[in-house]
C-alpha cells in the first residue's frame, strides 16, 4: 500500500528502512523521502515507523 503518493513510498519501504537501521521517523524520511513534499502522509508514516521500531 502506498503511504506517500508524492514520493511513491509504500509501507513496505518504510518497514525495510527500519529493518536496515533507521531508528526514527526523521531517519526514515531521510532514507525514503516519505513526507518530504506535501506532508499529508506524515501521520501515517510516523505510525508505521513507530510500529516497525516496536517490532524490531
Ligand atoms: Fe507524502 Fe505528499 S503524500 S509528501
Amino acid at each position: 500500500m502506498y503511504v506517500c503518493l508524492c514520493k511513491g513510498v509504500s509501507d513496505k519501504e518504510i518497514r525495510r528502512s527500519v529493518e536496515s537501521g533507521a531508528r526514527s521517523w526523521r531517519e526514515v524520511q531521510r532514507e525514503t523521502r516519505c513526507g518530504t513534499q506535501c506532508g499529508k502522509c506524515a501521520c501515517m508514516g510516523k505510525d508505521i515507523t513507530r510500529e516497525a521500531i516496536k517490532e524490531e
